[in-house]
């Protein structure tokens, strides 16, 4: 099956209360494991590459990679640029294949973050390219955020409305206390529900009916690969991610596509420090690579079918072939 731009797919999601998964790889093993899940339970899936992802396999081999691994599936499948610095970067995701694009100018002044993200909504709508595009800053564990810093770096939904209207993007990446990695919450895990909830409000208000939202930072640092990681030689303590029961939550209201990495890096990580601990004398890396490779697709089922709702989504829809 040919791949597709993520217009239709969010849209289902969101009439129908989940969300799509999206996945970072950057290897073999990687992608294999989450089209392997995404097939089994029939659903829509985003395979997300950053741009030091596309620096180290290469946009050539990531391409091909897909290719080959979607070739045989009858799936919904988007390939996306996940974090696009730049408009190069864009370009270089567009030109190899991708079929939707982030340009990330959260960083940008506010007027910058527009009319960057306007030229890369141009540039890809052209070629039916989707772009997801952020507003505010996604805080990490050492930002004790109180009420008025809250305000400065979650997405403003008035600002979010006025974003949407001028730029043309497709769906919106918001701060609303998740941030990237395994270290994401020092006590209690914390969303905040009500600015998601009153950014949508404001988008509808405006004329954007179930607009999509993004969640990156949503990996939940599953304690069960943390805890394989440390029972063979790993030191990863203090570790807090974003509680399955909460990405549940967000799932069934506003938010489309919801973002994992670190969950998949620590699966691979848990695997092959287990397999090496207990393989001292094997050194095929089919071996280690296999076990990294089955723990993830473990993991993305686990999110498909438990958390993410998406089971059965590419049967609801069959978007047209690009
Ligand atoms: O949000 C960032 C992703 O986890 C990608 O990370 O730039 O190390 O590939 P990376
Ligand atoms: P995690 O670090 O929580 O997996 O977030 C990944 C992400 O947001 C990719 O864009
Ligand atoms: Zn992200």
């Amino acid at each position: 099956m040919s791949l597709v731009n993520t217009k239709k797919m969010l849209e289902q999601a969101f009439e129908d209360g989940y969300a799509v998964g999206a996945f970072n790889i950057n290897n073999m093993e990687i992608l294999q494991a989450v089209i392997n899940s995404a097939q089994k339970n029939n659903s829509d899936v985003i395979l997300q590459v950053s741009k030091s992802a596309l620096l180290y396999a290469g946009p050539k081999y990531l391409k091909y990679m897909v290719q080959a691994a979607t070739e045989e599936t009858n799936i919904n499948v988007a390939l996306h640029l996940d974090h696009g610095p730049d408009f190069e970067t864009v370009k270089l995701a567009i030109e190899n294949g991708f079929t939707s694009v982030m340009f990330d100018g959260s960083q940008l002044e506010y007027k910058e973050n527009i009319r960057q993200t306007k030229r890369v909504v141009e540039f890809a709508h052209e070629k039916d390219i989707t772009v997801e595009a952020e507003l505010g800053k996604l805080a990490g564990v050492e930002d004790e955020v109180n009420v008025s810093e809250k305000n400065a770096m979650y997405t403003d939904p008035d600002q979010a409305v006025d974003f949407v209207e001028k730029t043309g993007i497709d769906s919106l990446a918001v701060a609303i206390g998740t941030s990237h990695g395994a270290y994401k919450f020092k006590g209690e895990a914390k969303i905040d529900f009500d600015r998601l909830k009153l950014i949508t409000q404001r988008l509808e208000e405006a004329g954007f009916k179930k607009f999509p939202i993004v969640l990156h930072g949503a990996s939940s640092v599953e304690p069960e690969c943390v805890e394989i990681c440390n029972q063979y030689g790993g030191k990863l303590s203090n570790t807090k991610g974003v509680p399955n029961k909460i990405l549940k939550e967000v799932a069934k209201l506003s938010v489309c596509k919801i973002n994992m990495d670190t969950d998949l890096r620590l699966a691979m990580t848990a695997a092959i420090r287990k397999f090496f601990a207990l393989n001292p004398e094997k050194f095929d890396p089919r071996g280690y690579l296999g076990e990294g490779r089955n723990l993830i697709e473990k993991i993305v089922d686990n999110k498909i079918k438990n958390v993410l709702g998406s089971v059965d989504s590419s049967k609801l829809q069959k978007v047209e072939l690009m």
